[in-house]
């Protein structure tokens, strides 16, 4: 059983990835964290909250980030989730609120209450993360483990060439959390776009999640739209979903082991460059970041079956 913070910016894939860390019998939901990224972080803050609601649960919610570190926000991609997050379609009101707590605040505090039991999946911009961090250093040696969807080793990226969007969004972030010594796992496009989600999963699993499934069902429609409009594809990729089947089934994916460096500005801010754990380079300085592991592929099928046997 896996006990787990999950920190995200909801995100059309990321309530899909909420949806399955609600109802998957071993996964303990301990709190959702909210940051910026596909939303401003209060709307992600909302969307976190009518998620549980619509499933019955009410999940702690603490929120985060508003913008990055350093560089100036880019602005959150209508076209993609909707100005809501979720497609735009209408939603139902919000009946809790969020913690008065920070996002890190909790992070902190729920890894000191359970040393060495609970691991964060991360798919936004990884502000948060770097905040926890920032408060007590030492959670790196108390947390489980941390997966993180996000980055790109061979595949390219998806907001620039090179770019991955949750690097890209809080490159500085995303550089302090890679290389911050602690047992992570970077999950990203080179697996995930293995993994297509068709209209016919997306039935299915409408039909499993009641109230719930309306709202998956419904904003997945227009994050289709955009995957046929810009990439020919009929369905889409479930990024965040995939963090979490990493987590559960990590035989569905390829790893390798090595060191992770993120570009934080110029042309390819936001790209994330793996040195392979044995493979010396002439200029040494990427191979000197602390060791973790990546993705380099995924059994995409395998990962999709997952998903739908687990909302169905
Ligand atoms: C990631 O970016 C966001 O748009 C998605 O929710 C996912 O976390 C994919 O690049
Ligand atoms: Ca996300």
């Amino acid at each position: 059983r896996e006990s787990i913070i999950f920190d995200t910016d909801p995100g059309v894939d990321d309530a899909q990835a909420i949806a399955i860390a609600l109802a998957h019998p071993d996964i303990e939901l301990l709190g959702l964290t909210t940051t910026f990224g596909n939303v401003e972080v209060e709307t992600a803050t909302q969307n976190a909250l009518l998620l549980s609601e619509l499933a019955d649960q009410r999940i702690p919610v603490a929120q985060g980030a508003a913008v990055p570190l350093v560089k100036t926000k880019y602005p959150a991609p209508a076209h993609i989730h909707g100005a809501n997050g979720l497609g735009d379609i209408e939603l139902p009101r919000v009946q809790g609120r969020a913690l008065e707590t920070s996002a890190a605040q909790f992070i902190v505090d729920t890894i000191d209450a359970r040393p060495n039991e609970v691991s964060l999946v991360a798919v936004g911009p990884l502000g948060n993360l770097a905040a926890a961090l920032q408060l007590d250093p030492t959670i790196v040696k108390r947390v489980k483990r941390v997966v993180v969807m996000g980055g790109s080793i061979k595949e390219g990226g998806n907001v620039t060439p090179v770019s991955e969007a949750n690097m890209f969004n809080d490159p500085h972030a995303a550089s302090r959390v890679l290389t911050a010594g602690w047992p992570l796992t970077l999950v990203g496009l080179d697996a995930t776009h293995r993994c297509v989600l068709s209209p016919k999963d997306m039935e299915a699993i409408a039909k499993g999640q009641g109230r719930l499934g309306e709202v998956l069902a419904g904003s997945y429609g227009f994050y289709s739209d955009f995957y046929r409009e810009f990439l020919g594809i009929d369905g889409c990729c479930p990024h965040d979903s995939c963090a979490l089947a990493f987590l559960m089934k990590p035989e569905l994916f390829t790893t390798a082991t090595g060191h992770l460096s993120v570009i934080t500005n110029g042309d390819a801010e936001g790209q994330t460059l793996f040195a392979p754990k044995d493979r010396p380079f002439i200029d040494e300085r990427w191979s000197r970041n602390p060791e973790v592991d990546v993705c380099l592929g995924a059994d995409g099928k395998g990962i999709v079956q997952w998903i739908v046997d687990t909302l169905k």
